[in-house]
């Protein structure tokens, strides 16, 4: 197979650090990829200004199979105008339109809650990525007065929802699951769940193998911390998919734990651990790199190396178990350590 190439982007705080610790992990796989990294950060934007450069977007998606991101965020840039521009610009400019957010238990210890096992623990969140009030609508009147009034616009087209929800159905038939889920609130929100219920019942109509099933987000959150092995695929808007998957990390051990990919099939593709930059956890050689080295894993199977993908999945369950890990879920390695253990385990 030839040679794909991949931007990497590590970004700000932990990023600098879980990122080269994942590249570590790809290379130990012989996984005929090159990578190119670039320094879009709040450093660089306090530098010079550049949050991406002019063409930013169409290079990445004319000269790039892949983009490796790992946060964007940092308390000296209080806007976050760079974050905006770079990962939401990523997501936004380039129609990523959706954000596949795995949540996979990997061992019993890492859950929180009481006698859950990993087979309890295996679904999906397809988060819409475009849309919603992400799309930055809205704006303020009579700012800084008592009277004053802020708007925050919840775009919901048609097209949109239909690709994600279809896009659901497709990855549930591909990787053999059997129940689709729809979150929202529409029992409140009428004029955009309304939409999405009238569009999740037409798409499902084509995959009668499927089972359906539809709840309100607030008892999803509800049901997910009681009982998360009811849950197969998820689908739901971007506001939504963004809260309750830090929820379900939570289920995986964490945040360090949790990997996602932006996907639109066809386009160059951006994969991201779910965390953040975590500020107070930056250039200390304690971040978790398992999200950021599973992340790596999809990013690689998206690429056609399915092997190299399941060897780094391997790898990394063999460090949880053995817990040569990161003190967040109980092993007593640093950052780089816990990686390197996981590069010889691939080796
Ligand atoms: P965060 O994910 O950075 O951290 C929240 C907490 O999660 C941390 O304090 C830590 O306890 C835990 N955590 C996160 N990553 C971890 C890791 N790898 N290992 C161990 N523990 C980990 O979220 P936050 O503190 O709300 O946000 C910090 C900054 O990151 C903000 O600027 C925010 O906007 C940004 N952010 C960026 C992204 C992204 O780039 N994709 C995602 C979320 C937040
Ligand atoms: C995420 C993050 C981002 C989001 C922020 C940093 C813009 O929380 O990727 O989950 O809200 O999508
Ligand atoms: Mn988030």
């Amino acid at each position: 197979m030839s040679k794909k190439r991949v931007a990497v982007v590590p970004g700000d705080g932990i990023g600098k650090e879980v990122i080269p610790a994942a590249l570590k992990v790809v290379e130990a796989t012989g996984a005929p990829v090159d990578f190119t990294t670039f320094d879009w950060s709040a450093d660089r934007y306090l530098k010079d200004g550049t949050t991406i450069p002019a063409d930013g977007f169409n290079m990445l998606a004319r000269d790039f199979d892949a983009i490796f991101v790992g946060a964007l965020g940092d308390p000296r840039v209080p806007t976050n105008i760079h974050a905006k521009e770079i990962l939401l610009g990523m997501r936004f400019k380039m129609d990523l339109y959706a954000n596949v957010r795995p949540v996979k238990l990997l061992d019993e210890t890492l859950c929180p809650l009481k006698g859950v096992k990993p087979e309890h623990v295996d679904f999906v969140v397809i988060r819409e990525n475009t849309e919603g009030p992400y799309v930055d609508a809205g704006g303020v009147l009579k700012q800084g007065t008592p009277d004053e009034i802020a708007t925050q616009e919840d775009f919901n087209t048609r097209k949109g929802v239909e690709r994600v929800i279809r896009f659901a159905f497709e990855l549930a038939r591909k990787q053999g699951r059997k129940k689709v889920l729809m979150s929202d609130k529409s029992n409140v929100m009428t004029f955009a769940g309304g939409l999405w219920q009238r569009v999740f019942k037409i798409v499902a109509a084509e995959y009668p193998e499927i089972q359906t099933q539809h709840m309100y987000v607030d008892a999803l959150c509800m049901h997910m911390a009681r009982d998360p092995k009811q849950f197969d695929v998820i689908v739901t808007n971007n506001m939504f998919g963004d809260i309750i998957t830090d929820l379900a990390a939570a289920l995986q051990g964490g945040l360090g734990m949790a990997a996602s990919g932006n996907i639109h099939p066809g386009k160059t593709s951006m994969f991201e651990p779910v965390h953040g930059s975590a500020p107070p956890f930056a250039g200390k050689n304690i971040a978790n790199p398992i999200g950021a080295i599973s992340t790596a894993a999809m990013m690689l199977e998206h690429l056609g190396f399915a092997q190299e993908s399941e060897r780094i999945n391997k790898a990394v369950l063999a460090a949880v178990q053995q817990k040569k890990t990161t003190s967040d879920i109980g092993g007593t390695l640093g950052t780089k350590e816990a990686a390197e253990w996981i590069v010889g385990a691939v080796r």
